[in-house]
């Protein structure tokens, strides 16, 4: 979604500010444009799609100064052209803002400032914000700021410059993540910490409902109420390496490659092996806690849903707890049954997801314990969880989840095991899963390296219309993923099913033009897939197999089979994702898509 930058210090604002939405670029986004502050007042370039026509606009003129706000749009309230991308001005033109999120009483604020004689020159609600503060100016942003939040319902990241105060950036959190870039007398804000750090790792996370005053000397944090609230400096660990494409075509790649480490990085220091268990302190749950559970619910949205399908599998065979799964939007607005033996569990890789977070605080507010699957350190979700597991899969750019995914399912494996063993899995049973955890990063790298045979089977299927992914027991959420990968990236219409629903309608589908993807590593319901590919056969359909032995009878059913290692069996989704996450890609590439930021969608679902 939207992405914020700004800066005050010593240096040239707007290269800073293009270079910090250039790394903001993978949230997704419509238009861009920055705001500066210069000797004679305030200086705005803003443009529709992509950074470069900024870049072309700026190209011709530059404007200088050191203070300055920069923002990447992702429309919600009004089309994604030039007039409605950010920063917008008051009245008088003497006040920028940029925003993320949505002001959900724009319209009437909007009403109550034409009647006095406002003019509006963009559709946003966010052109209605930064006139209500306008209004209330009277010598100070920051008060003039803080009257017009209280005045506001909804969600917003924002910050505001003036030419009336050319030392000041006000910053505004309620909803949509914000942080403070703590320099060597300069300071940044931002929306995450990609546009940081090649400036800086000391960051200050700002709360709901806090505001960030920087100015050249320093910064303050403070809440509509309090004038200062003094708050740690936390220290980033990700380099800006990490987040840079390291020789690969895309983000999207590179992520998928770095699977083998970014797994072992999930799993590092938590497996104990005598014991046949994991060590999760970050729980916070009691062994006592963890025995009284009664049941666990899990809510997430998108890939982080199909980790949690997979979560349920392993925790309902492992530890015997009942599991239910819950879309996070539906959760939230629901009257969900849960209580204090209920365990939430949030899966988020950005951990800003707004449905999951909103879930999470509403399984809170009914006693539930919550914890949290999340890869972005310090994020919201995080920070408001009971207790939780980081991922440490490293910074996912990619819009495509890949390597958040089959990190979310080796913590959902420490998870089950730390319960299961508490409850009814043995010390030999534990070992024996922790055996197949531990093998499984070179398992990923076996996979990797024959991504040559899967560019190739990609580009016999680069015209296929449609395609089916399918999978049984723990290898259907799998194969929703799969499809999932496929159409965000390449467009082409997918669907993953239980291979035996298939049966019960998309069979009629197929023809000699659909793929049909089948997950059927040597598991308990092996035989019963090879039926279902017999199946697809029959009717003409073009099967890909993806199985632990290319043996004669898959040979005979498949058009295109590819062998993957042999790992427990409720594992199994972690290595044959990898090649459902590579046929994707090269699919994509091959139709021309825009693979680490395809059309229409944001990395950081920050609305609901
Ligand atoms: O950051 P989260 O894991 O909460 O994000 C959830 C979904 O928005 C995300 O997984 C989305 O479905 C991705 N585009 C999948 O590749």
């Amino acid at each position: 979604m939207c992405g914020i930058v700004g800066y005050v210090g010593p240096r040239e604002a707007a290269g800073i500010l293009v270079e910090g939405l250039r790394r903001l670029e993978y949230r997704g986004y419509d238009s861009a444009g920055i705001a500066v502050v210069n000797g004679n007042g305030l200086e705005i370039r803003k443009a529709a799609g992509k950074l470069s026509s900024l870049e072309q606009q700026l190209a011709n003129a530059m404007p200088h100064g050191t203070i300055g706000i920069g923002h990447t749009r992702w429309a919600t309230h009004g089309a994604p052209t030039t007039p409605n991308a950010h920063p917008h001005t008051d009245q008088n033109e003497r006040i920028a803002v940029i925003h993320n999120g949505i002001i959900e009483n724009a319209g009437s604020i909007r009403k109550m400032l034409e009647q006095r004689g406002h003019s509006f020159h963009s559709d946003t609600d966010t052109e209605v914000l930064v006139h209500l503060v306008g209004e209330f100016y009277q010598g100070s942003l920051e008060e003039a700021v803080a009257t017009a939040l209280r005045e506001v319902d909804g969600a917003y990241g924002l910050a505001f410059i003036s030419e009336d105060e050319p030392d000041v950036i006000v910053a505004a959190r309620k909803g949509s993540p914000l942080l403070v870039g703590v320099g060597e007398g300069e300071y940044f804000i931002a929306s995450d910490a990609s546009p940081l750090l090649e400036h800086t790792r000391s960051v200050v996370y700002l709360d709901d409902g806090e505001m960030a005053i920087l100015t050249r000397d320093g910064y303050r944090i403070r809440n509509l109420e309090t004038d200062r609230i003094e708050k740690p400096v936390n220290q980033i660990e990700w380099d800006l390496a990490a987040v840079e494409r390291g020789g690969y075509a895309h983000f999207m790649l590179k992520e998928i490659f770095e699977q083998p480490e970014s797994l072992w990085n999930t799993l590092r220091g938590h497996l104990l092996e005598d014991e046949g268990t994991s060590r999760v302190t970050g729980l916070n749950l009691s062994d006592e806690q963890i025995k009284q559970l009664d049941r666990i619910v899990i809510t997430a949205c998108g890939t982080s849903w199909h980790s949690a399908l997979i979560g349920e599998y392993m925790l309902e065979e492992l530890a015997r707890i009942p599991v239910e799964v819950e879309y996070a939007s539906e959760f939230r607005y629901r009257n969900p049954v849960v209580d204090e033996r209920t365990l939430v569990i949030g899966i988020s890789q950005s951990g800003e997801t707004a449905d999951t977070l909103a879930a999470i605080r509403e399984a809170k507010l009914r006693g539930a314990r919550t914890i949290g699957l999340v890869n972005v350190v310090g994020s919201t979700i995080a920070r408001e969880v009971d207790g939780g597991i980081y991922l440490h899969a490293g910074p996912e750019v990619g819009v495509a989840s890949t390597k958040a995914f089959t990190s979310q399912v080796a913590a959902l494996a420490l998870v089950a095991l730390r319960f299961a063993r508490l409850r009814n899995l043995s010390i030999l049973q534990g070992r024996d899963l922790i055996k197949h955890l531990q093998e499984l990063p070179a398992h990923i790298q076996t996979i990797l390296d024959k991504a040559p045979e899967i560019e190739a089977l990609a580009e016999r299927f680069v015209r296929a219309p449609n395609a089916l992914f399918l999978g049984r027991g723990v290898n259907f959420p799998a194969a929703l993923e799969g499809a999932l990968k496929l159409k965000e990236i390449s467009y082409i219409h997918a669907e993953g099913y239980p291979a035996a629903e298939m049966k019960h309608g998309p069979i009629a589908l197929i023809d000699e033009m659909m793929p049909v993807v089948f997950l059927a590593p040597n598991d308990a319901v092996y035989q019963k897939v090879l039926s279902n590919m017999e199946e697809v056969r029959a009717r003409g359909g073009k099967v890909i197999a993806i199985v632990n032995e290319c043996d004669a009878e898959v040979e005979r059913l498949a058009n295109a089979c590819m062998a993957i290692p042999v790992t427990h069996e409720l594992l199994s989704p972690i290595l044959t994702v990898i090649p459902l996450q590579l046929f994707a890609y090269y699919v994509a590439v091959r139709r021309g898509c825009n693979v680490d930021q395809p059309r229409n969608l944001a990395k950081s679902v920050t609305v609901e």
